[in-house]
């Protein structure tokens, strides 16, 4: 631990990021131009012709970090299918970018080639002053009283899927978790109730997510991608339907209705085009990756069954069937179990930006508009910040041990700066309620020396869907 912050320090005299703290020039369209791809200082290769790292990326991401950035140095070349840039994991640069305090970073021109096909206008995918005032409009839904809400609208449909699932043959987790999300995501988010709604976002989502990630990327009849195209044209239409009528309700219970009546600083209303792009990210922001934090903490419970009966007992000596807003607090070792997972497991493995101005990182002159991708994953197994970095043991996140607090952006799976995630306390009180009631009523294990294929893309979870033996207790 000491040796690890005299380490540190020393690195901070290093001084692996140099970047430029002028103001940026009023007249500078950095959205104007093209990526740079002038990479020929930086160490490494671009991979296969056309596609690049691409399939290594797909593939295993943590096998591809670790080989390059333990052949390079904290920093290579990536090409991911024509997008080329730098590969950085240094966890000061990820410091110096998610802060970003001098405006040399863009989302906004990082992101519109891949996911700015489907969710331009999200949050995430917007810079600076427009974030800020963007982000404003999030603000009512998230307050206490809200939350408060939903997390009594989560409970009843957890216990109602959870309550089936014991009947079920051959239980994998994943499908079964991703259809209660979505129907707390139709309720809770955009106050859909009815099955028949519920089903045809269902039918949207399924068709977007799978063309999403096709080959071809082009909306030619009959392939993937153009199915996507018209789920998402489906998926909007009806939130834009919605607007007017969650603008009347008196009382709010759902996001589309806080943002509808969310004002801007001059008393206006939002757009309904903003509205509608902030839902469509939203839906995606939080449904996968709770998804998948889901699915991996039960797998890590399901092996390391002493921690599920720790929490068990927890959950016991609070007596009740559901819990309340005002309980998520004190459930501390279920923050660290839900960290712990995301450390070994991460919802978001890597982000990326692009450079609007030259900037130094790790001694090499990256030029303005460089793609900059950052591998969180491989700070979260780093052996540098974390004692056994393989091993599954929520305690290093205690007061005590605080193997976090080694270095503040080592370990950043919530993200961090403007644009740290919005729903981090609404994705905790979903997983802290869920597994309440899933503890109260199973005990579940995996089969002897279970050893599941894990995959990355689009989201981490182990390729087998993860089987879980249920025995019920109530
Ligand atoms: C385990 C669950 C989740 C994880 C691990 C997670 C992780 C993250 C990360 C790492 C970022 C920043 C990405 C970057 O800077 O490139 C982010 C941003 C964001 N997340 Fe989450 N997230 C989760 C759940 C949620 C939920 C439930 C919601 C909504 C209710 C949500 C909404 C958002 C939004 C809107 C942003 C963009 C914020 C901005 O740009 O200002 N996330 N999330």
């Amino acid at each position: 631990m000491i040796a690890n912050v005299i380490l540190r320090l020393l690195e901070k005299e290093l001084m692996s990021v140099k970047i430029s703290t002028e103001p940026m020039p009023a007249d500078y369209d950095y959205k104007a131009q093209p990526d740079s791809t002038e990479l020929s200082h930086i160490p490494g290769t671009f991979g296969l012709p056309v596609l690049g790292h691409l399939p290594w990326v797909f593939n295993d991401l943590r096998a591809l970090s670790n080989k390059l950035l333990d052949k390079y140095g904290t920093i290579a070349k990536l090409n991911i299918a024509g997008s080329k840039g730098i590969f950085v994991s240094n966890p000061d640069v990820v410091q110096a970018v998610f802060l970003d305090r001098h405006r040399n970073f863009s989302n906004e021109k990082a992101m519109e080639n891949n996911i700015g096909r489907f969710f331009s206008g999200g949050l995430l995918l917007i810079d600076f002053d427009e974030h800020k005032e963007q982000r404003r409009l999030f603000q009512t839904a998230f307050k206490n009283e809200p939350m408060k809400q939903y997390v009594k609208q989560m409970n009843v449909i957890f216990a109602e899927h959870i309550q089936r699932w014991g009947d079920v043959d051959e239980f994998k987790f994943f499908p079964h978790i991703k259809q209660c999300l979505l129907t707390t995501a139709a309720s809770i988010f955009i106050g859909v109730k009815s099955d028949e709604d519920v089903e045809m976002l269902n039918r949207n989502f399924i068709d977007m997510f799978e063309g999403m990630v096709g080959i071809v990327q082009k909306e030619i009849p009959g392939t993937k991608w153009a199915r996507a195209k018209a789920a998402l044209r489906n998926l909007k239409d009806h939130y834009e339907s919605l607007i007017p009528l969650r603008r009347d309700t008196e009382v709010s219970v759902d996001f589309l209705s806080y943002l509808s009546k969310e004002k801007r600083e001059d008393g206006s209303y939002f757009s309904d085009q903003q509205i509608v792009d902030h839902i469509n990210f939203l839906l995606m922001a939080a449904h996968d990756t709770t998804a998948s934090s889901l699915t991996n903490i039960l797998m890590e419970l399901a092996k390391n069954t002493e921690w599920q009966q720790r929490l068990r007992e927890q959950s016991l000596a609070m007596d009740k069937e559901f819990i309340a807003y005002a309980d998520l607090d004190g459930m501390v070792d279920f923050d660290h179990v839900i960290l712990e997972a995301q450390r070994l497991h991460p919802s978001i493995p890597m982000t990326w930006r692009r450079s609007i101005r030259e900037c130094e990182i790790e001694g090499y002159t990256i030029p303005p508009n460089t793609l900059v991708y950052m591998p969180l994953l491989y700070n979260y197994r780093d052996p540098k910040w974390w004692t056994n970095p393989d091993q599954f043991d929520p305690d290093r996140f205690s007061t005590q041990r605080a193997e976090h607090k080694n270095h503040s952006f080592a370990f950043t799976a919530f993200g961090g700066g403007a644009h740290k995630c919005i729903g981090m306390h609404f994705a905790k009180a979903q997983v802290k309620c869920f597994l309440h009631q899933f503890l109260l009523t199973y005990r579940f294990t995996v089969s002897e020396g279970y050893n599941p294929k894990l995959m990355m893309i689009p989201m981490p979870k182990p390729k087998d869907d993860l089987p879980l033996i249920l025995e019920r207790i109530q």
